[in-house]
């Protein structure tokens, strides 16, 4: 087992076995021999780094490939449990939708590299709904990712000083998920602490390059003003905008 170093992690060719990069585990060598007696030493070779996929034979690469794959069958399973536990209800039928596969598949595969998404709209456009069947396009990858999800006035509840608690934690913790997803930014009272709390958050997620799916429907020229500018600067560079249109959904629903 040597899912639990990350250099190696790391400097496994997860593009040329085409696998998300994930943690896994490597086969035991028993189940290798008839790849080939050097194969068991290949393939630890290739998981630190010292060998690249050209260097294994077709075969090994495709039983590798193989095996890769079937773990990710197993937390594919375990992840969209998890999520189904924790989306809110109204929202438990979404799927992915639109652009929301891919962005799945850049924020498992190349995490540092994947754009997050603002999504834009008016009320009732289908916004958080989108930013679900997103959260569940990444479960359906198989690869385990930590995600928080919030209203951006259940962020400022959840971040408000508590007396007992550690609330430098609290706060890195939310900014330090592997995706986050701040619903309705702009819904909340612009305060001086709100705008704090938004940019500290905003701006950890801007230097780490960490992705996430925040959505407003504020108009794009009145963001600034309703969010601050430094934040809603940062956002326009770390973000893919989507922009939802129409008429809202829920009077569609009610007639
Ligand atoms: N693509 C869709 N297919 C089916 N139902 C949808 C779709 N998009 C949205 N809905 C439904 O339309 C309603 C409004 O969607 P949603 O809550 O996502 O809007 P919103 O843009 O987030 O609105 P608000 O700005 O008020 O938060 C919800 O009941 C949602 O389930
Ligand atoms: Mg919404």
């Amino acid at each position: 087992m040597h899912d639990n170093q990350p250099g190696a992690r790391r400097r496994l060719d997860f593009a040329g076995l085409r696998v998300p990069a994930a943690s896994y585990s490597l086969p035991a060598p028993s189940e290798t021999l008839h790849l080939g007696p050097d194969t068991p030493d290949r393939f630890d070779a290739l998981y630190v780094g010292r060998l690249t996929v050209t260097d294994l034979t077709a075969a090994e690469a495709e039983f590798l490939r193989a095996y890769f794959l079937a773990q990710l069958d197993t937390v594919r399973d375990q992840n969209i449990a998890a999520f189904e536990r924790r989306i809110p209800r109204r929202y438990a039928a979404v799927r992915p939708a639109g652009r929301a596969g891919d962005w799945a598949t850049a924020v498992t595969c190349d995490p540092q590299n994947a754009q997050s998404l603002l999504v834009l709209g008016p009320t009732g456009t289908g916004k958080t709904h989108f930013a679900y069947g997103a959260l569940r396009a990444v479960a359906e990858t198989g690869v385990r990712v930590s995600w928080q999800a919030f209203t951006e006035p259940d962020l400022f509840a959840h971040l408000r000083p508590s007396h007992g608690r550690d609330d430098e934690q609290a706060l890195r913790d939310v900014a330090s998920a592997d995706v986050l997803f701040i619903d309705d930014l702009g819904a909340a009272k612009l305060s001086d602490w709100t705008e704090e709390v938004t940019y500290r958050v905003i701006n950890y997620r801007y230097e780490q390059c960490l992705p996430g799916i925040y959505t407003s429907n504020i108009p794009p020229k009145e963001l600034a003003s309703a969010i601050g500018g430094r934040i809603a600067s940062r956002l326009t560079e770390m973000c893919e905008r989507i922009s939802l249109k129409g008429d809202d959904l829920r009077k569609g629903a009610r007639s």
